[in-house]
């Protein structure tokens, strides 16, 4: 079970990298746009290239940026080129529920011997059908899934349940955190993997509580 970190901000990641609680890291558009990468393909390239030395070996989800099969295919290729710790996103279908993600994924996956992480999926069923498609990782976006009214715990303890008993290989990465208490029962529940954003690590390793405490050890220690 472990953590990877949900950003492209290279001093958090290294940062929390240094602290060793974290086992990969996995970006996508939004996060990179928000985190102020531009030049297009070039601007990420080079983005990746930095993050994916940084931790190397560890992984690094890179998402492919169109979804026109061709594009999928080629980007695939060349994001997974950067380097050997690079695994690419695809989403689990089009804007307009276009099927074909699904067909590149298997192919990638069986022929081209690219790891894939199957990202944007809200339920069960979607991740399975990555699952059996061939996906390394599946990420179902567990905020979303509760912020839409389900429960992100059942549909991750049911594809926690479908894989073993299958023996499929791929790994459950939950990400959307909105809280840090998803973060220990998304794993307790199933999840190979949590991703959140270094917010969330801080907010679970500073508690005000210890805060006062290490204050009362610290004016006492003066004393002695
Ligand atoms: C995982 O990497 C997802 O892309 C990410 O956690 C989505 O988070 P959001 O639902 O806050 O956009």
């Amino acid at each position: 079970m472990s953590i990877f970190l949900d950003t492209s901000d290279v001093s958090e990641i290294k940062f929390f990298h240094e602290m060793g609680i974290i086992k990969g890291v996995t970006t996508n558009p939004s996060i990179m746009l928000k985190e102020g990468i531009k030049g297009g393909i070039s601007g990420i390239k080079e983005a990746s290239i930095n993050i994916a030395n940084l931790i190397a070996p560890l992984p690094l989800s890179v998402e492919v940026i169109s979804n026109n099969y061709d594009d999928i295919i080629n980007q695939s290729k060349e994001f997974s080129s950067w380097a050997n710790n690079i695994n690419v996103k695809i989403t689990i279908h089009g804007p307009n529920g276009e099927l074909e993600n699904l067909v590149a994924v298997n192919k990638l996956e069986k022929e081209e011997n690219i790891r894939v992480n199957v990202t944007a999926m809200m339920s069960t069923q979607q991740c399975y059908l990555a699952a059996m498609a061939g996906a390394s990782f599946v990420s179902i976006f567990g905020g979303r899934v509760n912020n839409m009214g389900y429960s992100s715990n059942d549909e991750i303890k049911k594809l926690r349940k479908l894989i073993d008993d299958f023996g499929l290989n791929s790994k459950i990465i939950v990400g959307s955190t909105r809280e840090a208490l998803n973060v220990t029962e998304w794993l307790l529940n199933g999840a190979h993997i949590v991703t959140c954003t270094p917010d969330f690590i801080k907010t679970m390793i500073v508690h005000p509580y210890s805060k006062e405490t290490v204050k009362m050890f610290l004016d006492d220690a003066k004393k002695l």
